[in-house]
């Protein structure tokens, strides 16, 4: 389905962090809506490191460009001269930024704030000379426990990680005064789908549950799970932000959820149901009590009237459309 009209014929569209989970599903969404734009991809790919949490520190895959035909780089956005050449060999119009270390529990300030911050502004400079449109990922985790439904402004980050991305919004504010390119900043919630199974344990928990159901096992879910509630949203609905989003009537940072909080018992009810399972929930302590968002509800009002966005994807209907492709993971991936 097409978001917008322009066909994009001759469009050049750098895609930062494109072998991830949502930079991969943006890649495709442009292969077969807009099979004239030339795509670019940019990812540092996983190698083995990890960071100190004992995760790895990038988490792009190949096997989720399988089939996607554009240009692809291998490299760092923290290095310059790569930004260099890309600023002199190129021509983008638009730039999607999604690289960044997306792992909430990272606990690396330093590296955090280079990879997510500072590479970031030489992205919007890099924007800058090429006069594109940059599209970047903001984050719920700008407003830690801020109180329900998050608006923009009312921003309380509880780890380096959502610091990380209000400095970005920061940032961006300064570039959108100042300068006269479009920057959008998108304040993704909790993205489920098709590309995440290679985010390992940081994957939604829509896999997760699904996946210990596959293999026969009680659902596992923290005390209290009925009344833990977040903004789930389908990767068909940030994919939409995300055209939309390329014209905006104006500049800015929007929320981008459903606009409904939903629990975690939400999830795995619907899909005991899709899988046809009947398994009994275990409940276990939460010991993440104090870093742990309890309520998040996107108040979605600016995103609607700027972008036009509008979510299609209830949690019933987007689990619905991803079961498949829980069933396929667990078959060629975890089973293996
Ligand atoms: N998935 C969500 O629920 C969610 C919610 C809020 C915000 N976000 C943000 O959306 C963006 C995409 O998230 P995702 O879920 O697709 O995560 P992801 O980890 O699958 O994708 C990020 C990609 O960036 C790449 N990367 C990491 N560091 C890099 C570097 N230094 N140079 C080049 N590439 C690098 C990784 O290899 C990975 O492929 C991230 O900025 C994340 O913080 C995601």
């Amino acid at each position: 389905m097409r978001y917008i009209n322009d066909d994009l014929i001759e469009k050049t569209i750098l895609i930062t962090g494109g072998a991830g989970f949502i930079g991969s599903n943006l890649a495709f969404y442009f292969q077969e809506n807009h099979p004239d734009a030339n795509v670019v991809i940019l990812d540092m790919f996983r190698s083995g490191e990890t960071f100190s949490n004992g995760n790895l520190k990038s988490f792009g895959h190949f096997k989720n460009l399988i089939g996607f035909s554009g240009e692809i780089i291998s490299g760092d956005i923290n290095d310059r001269e790569l930004l260099s050449r890309l600023e002199s060999d190129y021509k983008f119009d638009y730039i999607f930024h999604e690289a960044a270390i997306s792992d909430t529990t990272v606990l690396e300030q330093d590296l955090m704030i280079k990879t997510n911050i500072n590479a970031y502004k030489d992205l919007l400079d890099l924007a800058v000379a090429h006069d594109a449109n940059m599209i970047y990922a903001s984050s719920a985790a700008t407003y830690g426990n801020a109180e329900s439904p998050q608006r923009v402004g009312r921003e309380a980050p509880n780890n380096v990680y959502g610091f990380s991305k209000l400095s970005m919004d920061h940032l961006s504010r300064e570039y959108m005064k100042k300068k006269s390119i479009s920057i959008v900043g998108l304040r993704y919630f909790n993205a489920y789908g098709a590309g995440e199974y290679f985010k390992n344990s940081t994957a939604s928990m829509v896999l997760q549950f699904g996946h210990q159901l596959l293999a026969g096992k009680n659902p596992r879910l923290f005390e209290d799970s009925d009344k833990i509630l977040r903004d789930f949203i389908y990767i068909g609905d940030i994919i939409q932000a995300n055209i939309k989003a390329m014209q905006p009537k104006e500049s800015g940072i929007y929320n981008v959820g459903t606009g409904k909080a939903r629990s975690f018992q939400d999830i795995v009810d619907i899909l005991q149901k899709e899988l046809d399972t009947e398994l009994t929930c275990e409940y276990i302590p939460n010991p993440f009590i104090g870093s742990y968002q309890f309520h998040t509800e996107a108040d979605i009002t600016t995103t609607r009237e700027a972008l036009g966005y509008e979510p299609s994807f209830e949690m019933e209907d987007g689990i619905k459309a991803y079961v498949g492709e829980i069933k396929r993971i667990y078959a060629t991936e975890v089973k293996q």
